[in-house]
């Protein structure tokens, strides 16, 4: 899974908390409480002297933001990051056309530093907890309903199958933030090529001239889009990410209730 179809689902989610502030600030609580970033406080003083010296310029020394670029304290990047897998991607490449320079010299264990002190950031901001009441407010019968019908969920879950004991993995709050965006999955993508080879494999980055995967025989494949005959890229949560554009708030809460019932 590479970081563009990652950055892709958080900005899917982003529109839907744009649409729905309760319901973002629930979604956060959720992720925050998911994270996994260490939270201790010498790694955290760490974070905070990396992120003022390679990023306090633009995004301000406490994250809050500069006219250089936009904060990051109140991200839903940082809100959905649990181990740093929204924020490395981003920090590696940069979005250099949008003004965000590439960090490739720094380590994995230096962005992780740094993801601890935004995620500290976030919870500093964050204040009191939302209790988890106040999600379970929906209607199960409806949200029954609502899975098998018009949310089409059953065509790919069974409460007596995969969906069975749901409610006994994740909290509410958790298990709110996993049918809304379920962590990401291997992307598929099958390339033919001019000569009519074909390769398989899983998505590493794509955009509209080129596409790169890691190929079947663990090969890294990067092809120019105009050269190929054919190319088609499954993401097994596509469904998941239109739907986020579908839900109203009643189906979110209708859909919880029901879910938080199959233990
Ligand atoms: C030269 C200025 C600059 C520096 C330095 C910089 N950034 Fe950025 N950053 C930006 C800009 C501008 C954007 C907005 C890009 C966009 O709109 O897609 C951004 C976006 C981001 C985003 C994505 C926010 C979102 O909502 O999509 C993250 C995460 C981020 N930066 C983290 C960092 C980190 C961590 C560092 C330091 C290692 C850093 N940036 C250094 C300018 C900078
Ligand atoms: C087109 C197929 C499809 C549809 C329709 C679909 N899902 Fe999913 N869903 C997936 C896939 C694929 C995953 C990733 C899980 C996996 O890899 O087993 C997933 C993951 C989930 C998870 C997380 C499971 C876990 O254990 O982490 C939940 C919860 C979920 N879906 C609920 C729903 C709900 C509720 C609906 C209806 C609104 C729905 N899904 C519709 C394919 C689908």
């Amino acid at each position: 899974m590479g970081g563009h179809e990652r950055c892709e689902a958080a900005a899917h989610s982003g529109a839907l908390m744009n649409a729905r502030t309760q319901l973002a600030l629930l979604i956060f609580t959720a992720c925050s409480a998911a994270a996994q970033v260490r939270s201790d406080p010498a790694t955290v003083a760490r974070g905070r002297d990396l992120f003022a010296s390679s990023c306090g310029f633009c995004h301000g020394p406490q994250a809050m933001g500069t006219e250089q670029a936009p904060p990051l304290a109140r991200n839903r990047l940082v809100f959905q990051d649990q181990n740093g897998e929204m924020l490395e991607p981003i920090i590696k490449t940069g979005r250099p056309s949008e003004g965000m320079p590439a960090f490739p010299s720094l380590t994995h264990a230096q962005i992780m530093d740094i993801a601890s002190f935004l995620h500290a950031r976030a919870r500093e901001i964050r204040g009191p907890r939302v209790p988890e009441e106040k999600l379970l407010v929906g209607d199960a019968k409806a949200g029954e309903a609502y899975f098998k019908g018009t949310g089409n969920c059953a065509t790919c879950h069974s409460p007596t199958g995969d969906m069975k004991g749901i409610a006994n993995k994740y909290s509410p709050l958790i298990l709110t933030t996993t049918f809304l965006t379920p962590r990401p999955r291997p992307v598929q993508v099958k390339a033919v090529l001019s000569s009519g080879e074909t390769l398989t494999g899983v998505l590493v980055y794509a955009d509209e001239f080129v596409v790169s995967f890691n190929d079947a025989s663990g090969e890294y494949q990067s092809l120019s889009r105009s050269a190929l005959k054919s190319l088609s890229i499954e993401d097994p949560l596509a469904t998941h990410k239109k739907q986020l554009a579908l839900y109203s708030d009643d189906d979110i809460h209708n859909l919880l209730a029901y879910l938080v019932t199959l233990k």
